[in-house]
């Protein structure tokens, strides 16, 4: 093993930080009490090679290994998640499906345009009734003959208005249970689409987050990627990747809480000393660390993994429950050492401890990924 970083991965998480600490700190208090989409972030982080940083060159992206990924997302997420999630979906999601699934016309079409960060994608497999559950699909794929007439609604989607592409995964035919569902990519703008209120979140209220409602929405058969019936399977595959992505984003979390905690300890005095000589202080930092690098071996594992084309579903499942578990655990510490301070918005941590909430609910639940490693046990 090499825990060593070559020169480009040090290059890319040098560039990432560099663009949290001196960019994205600046509003980022502001953004998350207004709930506003950080535009022009992602227009920089575009330009910067970050939003397709995983798609090859050949399809215009910068042509980067999940090592490099998950480098450059634990340093944007140590500031602002609502831009990392941004990132994730687009990188781990969106443009690795039609990478890894899609024909060349359709990789010509929908895919160059999002690997250049030009327009940025969505993922849409939730929805009111299928969350966790996510083979029961009841979105619509009617099968038309020469089109799909889609009809239902999904629920928090990420991305959901600023995208120009939608990867939408839904039933085809529902007698065949998962194996009837569909995947298809989709026009945002298309006749039929419409959007419900931007989602008031605890944290990451900075990403645009909505319900998707379909009525008669015509998608051209073209547009479905893989065989009839590989939706379900095109979700669970992707999905292997895009945990990658958010155990990264947990991490940097993490990452950002310990390392305020460790200054305000350093900082802070409380009879007669800095709190950090206070056992109970010192043997959290301790205990914060330890955790957050384990979170890291984890993320890289499951990174060097698919980056060697090995199996990485499991580690993937491992590195996002115990990083998201991890960003949980630390970034309620960082408020409790900051005491009164950490519980107001100045001092960060309580948006950290908030932005770590979701990482153990969104692309798999902790309990979805324990289900996934129980399976994998019984199976063994
Ligand atoms: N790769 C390939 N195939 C897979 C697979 C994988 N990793 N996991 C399951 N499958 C296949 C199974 O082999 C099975 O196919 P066969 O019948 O042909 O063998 C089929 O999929 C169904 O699998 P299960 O019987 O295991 O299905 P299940 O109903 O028990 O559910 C589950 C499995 C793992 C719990 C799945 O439902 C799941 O992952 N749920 C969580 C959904 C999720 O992560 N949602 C995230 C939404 S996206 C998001 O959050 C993005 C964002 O906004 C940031």
């Amino acid at each position: 093993m090499d825990f060593n970083f070559t020169e480009e991965q040090i290059m890319i998480q040098q560039s990432a930080r560099d663009y949290a600490q001196r960019e994205l700190i600046k509003d980022v208090l502001e953004r998350d009490a207004k709930a506003e989409y950080p535009a022009h972030h992602v227009k920089a982080l575009a330009e910067l090679g970050f939003l397709g940083m995983l798609v090859s060159t050949e399809w215009d992206g910068g042509g980067m290994d999940t090592v490099s990924y998950v480098l450059a997302m634990e340093e944007i997420s140590k500031v602002d998640s609502s831009v990392s999630v941004i990132m994730s979906v687009n990188n781990s999601l969106v443009c690795y499906g039609i990478e890894s699934f899609g024909t060349t016309e359709q990789k010509e079409k929908w895919l160059r345009p999002l690997a250049r960060g030009e327009q940025i994608g969505a993922f849409l497999l939730s929805e009111p009734e299928a969350g966790s559950d996510a083979t029961s699909q009841r979105t619509l794929a009617t099968d038309m003959g020469d089109h799909y007439l889609v009809n239902g609604t999904k629920n928090w989607i990420t991305n959901a208005n600023s995208a120009e592409t939608y990867l939408l995964i839904a039933q085809t035919h529902p007698e065949k249970g998962h194996k009837g569902i569909n995947v298809l990519l989709v026009d945002r703008h298309a006749p039929g689409i419409s959007l419900g209120p931007h989602e008031d979140k605890m944290g990451m209220r900075s990403s645009d987050t909505h319900s998707v409602m379909f009525t008669d929405v015509k998608v051209p058969k073209g547009n479905r990627i893989g065989e009839d019936g590989f939706g379900f399977k095109f979700a669970m595959k992707t999905l292997e990747g895009g945990r990658i992505g958010i155990a990264a984003q947990a991490l940097g979390i993490a990452q950002g809480a310990y390392e305020r905690s460790v200054q305000y300890a350093k900082d802070r005095k409380a009879f007669g000393t800095q709190i950090i000589n206070h056992q109970a202080i010192g043997f959290k930092l301790a205990e914060m660390r330890i955790r957050i690098e384990a979170a890291r071996y984890f993320c890289l594992k499951a990174a060097w993994l698919k980056d060697q084309h090995l199996p990485y579903g499991i580690a993937s499942a491992m590195a996002k429950y115990y990083a998201a578990e991890t960003a949980m655990y630390v970034t309620t510490e960082a408020v409790q050492i900051h005491g009164g301070y950490g519980y107001v918005k100045e001092y960060h941590v309580e948006r950290l401890m908030r932005e770590a909430k979701l990482t153990q609910i969104y692309e798999g639940t902790s309990e979805i990924q324990q289900i996934i490693i129980s399976r994998d046990i019984m199976a063994e």
